[in-house]
C-alpha cells in the first residue's frame, strides 16, 4: 500500500492512474500555509474530523452523525448524475462540496476557492482508489486465504487487477459522459392548475403501484414509514448478523456501531441530493447508490419500472408533499 500510495503526509501514485498528484499533494499532509499564500493540508483541516485521515468515515466526530460520514473506501457515492453502475464525475463530487448534503452532517464548502475544491475532489478520489485497493488485498488474504508472495509478480497483479482497474472505472466516465450520464429530458410544462393536478394524481398512482414498490419503503403517504423498516446501506449491511448475538459479535470487528437507514420522509422538504425537480428526477431514475433505494428509470439493457414521463409525474407528486411538515 505504501509503495503504491505513499503516506498521508507524502502521497504517491503509480503511473497510469490518470489522477493529478499535484492537486493531491495540496490536500494532503498537515495543515500549513505556504510562502506564496497557498494552503496545504486541506483534507485534515476541513474533512478528517468526520471522514477520518484514511477516508474510512470513522473520524473523531463520526458517531454523532446519522448517516455516518462517508467511508470512501468502497468507492460508492450516492449523489451522482451518472447511471447506477458507474462512478461519479468529478463535477458530481464538486457539487456535493459546494452545496453539502442537506439533512445530513455534510456541510457546504462553497466558501473555499475553486482550486482548493479541485484539490479536495482529487484527494477524495485518491483515498477511494487507495481504499478499494486495500479492500481488494484484504479480500485476497482473508476470504481466499491467499498469502501474497512479496515478489514483483504479486505487485504487478495488484497494480493491474486493483489500482489500475479501479482507476479505469473513474476515467471511462470522465472520458465518455454521453454514455454514463443519465439524460434529464425537459420537464413537461403544466399549463394550468388542472393539468398540474392531473400529473400529481398520475404520479401518486405510479408511486403506489405494485411494480414500483416506493410505498413499501416510503409509506403509503410518503412519510417514510413503510413496512420495510429493516434497511441498511452497503456500509452497514456487513455488520448485521442474523441473530442479535451475531450482530454483537460482528460489532467488535468494526469501528462504528451498526446504523439503520431510514427511507426519506418526503414531507421534510430536505432532499439530500438536491431539491430541484431535475435533482429529484435523477434520484428516481438512478436510485441512490450503496442503498436499497432502487433505480426506477430505464438502464442499459433494462426497461425500468418507470418511463421518463412517469418519473416527471412522480417528481410532481413528491414535490406536492414536500414542505408539508
Ligand atoms: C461535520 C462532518 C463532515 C465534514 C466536516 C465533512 N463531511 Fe463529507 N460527509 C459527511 C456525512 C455525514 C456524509 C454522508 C451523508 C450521507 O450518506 O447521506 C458525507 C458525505 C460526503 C461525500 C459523499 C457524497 C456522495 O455523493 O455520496 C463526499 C464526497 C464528502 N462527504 C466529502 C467531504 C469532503 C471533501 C470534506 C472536506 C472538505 C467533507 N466531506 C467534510 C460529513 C462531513
Ligand atoms: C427498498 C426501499 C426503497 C424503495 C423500494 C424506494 N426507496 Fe426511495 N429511498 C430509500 C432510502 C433508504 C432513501 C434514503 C437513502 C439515504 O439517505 O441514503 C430513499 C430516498 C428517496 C428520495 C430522496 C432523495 C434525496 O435526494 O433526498 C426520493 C425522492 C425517493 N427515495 C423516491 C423513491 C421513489 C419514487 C421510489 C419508487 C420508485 C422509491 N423511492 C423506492 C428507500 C427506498
Amino acid at each position: 500500500m505504501e509503495e503504491f500510495f505513499g503516506t498521508p503526509d507524502e502521497p504517491r501514485l503509480p503511473d497510469g492512474t490518470g489522477l493529478n498528484l499535484k492537486l493531491i499533494e495540496t490536500a494532503a499532509g498537515p495543515v500549513a500555509g505556504n510562502a506564496d499564500g497557498t494552503e496545504q493540508g486541506l483534507f485534515r483541516q476541513h474533512c478528517a474530523a468526520c471522514h477520518g485521515i484514511t477516508g474510512d468515515g470513522a473520524g473523531a466526530m463520526a458517531t454523532t452523525f446519522d448517516p455516518y460520514p462517508r467511508d470512501f473506501r468502497r468507492g460508492t457515492f450516492k449523489y451522482t448524475t451518472t447511471r447506477a453502475d458507474a462512478k461519479p464525475l468529478r463535477s458530481d463530487l464538486r457539487r456535493t462540496l459546494l452545496r453539502g448534503i442537506p439533512g445530513t452532517g455534510m456541510p457546504s464548502f462553497a466558501e473555499l476557492p475553486p482550486e482548493q475544491l479541485d484539490a479536495l475532489v482529487e484527494y477524495v478520489i485518491y483515498l477511494s482508489l487507495r481504499g478499494e485497493t486495500e479492500q481488494y488485498l484484504v479480500q485476497l488474504v482473508v476470504d481466499e486465504g491467499e498469502y501474497l508472495p512479496l515478489g514483483v509478480d504479486a505487485k504487478e497483479m495488484v497494480l493491474e487487477d486493483a489500482v489500475l482497474w479501479v482507476a479505469e472505472q473513474w476515467a471511462v466516465v470522465e472520458q465518455n459522459p454521453q454514455e454514463y450520464v443519465v439524460p434529464v429530458p425537459p420537464r413537461p410544462v403544466c399549463g394550468s392548475d388542472a393539468e398540474r393536478a392531473a400529473s400529481i394524481a398520475r404520479g401518486k398512482e405510479l408511486y403506489a403501484s405494485k411494480d414500483a414498490q416506493c410505498a413499501q419503503c416510503h409509506g403509503p403517504t410518503g412519510a417514510g414509514d413503510g413496512e420495510d423498516e429493516r434497511i441498511y446501506d452497503d456500509w452497514n449491511k456487513p455488520k448485521k448478523g442474523v441473530t442479535p448475538e451475531q450482530t454483537a459479535k460482528l460489532a467488535r470487528l468494526y469501528t462504528l456501531p451498526l446504523q439503520r437507514l431510514r427511507a426519506r420522509d418526503f414531507r421534510d422538504g430536505a432532499f439530500h441530493g438536491g431539491s430541484s425537480p431535475e435533482d429529484l428526477y435523477r434520484r428516481i431514475h438512478i436510485g441512490i447508490k450503496g442503498t436499497p433505494m432502487p433505480a426506477a428509470g430505464p438502464q442499459p439493457g433494462a426497461k425500468g419500472v418507470f418511463t421518463p414521463e412517469d418519473i416527471w409525474d412522480v417528481v410532481n407528486y413528491i414535490l406536492s408533499l414536500s414542505g408539508e411538515k
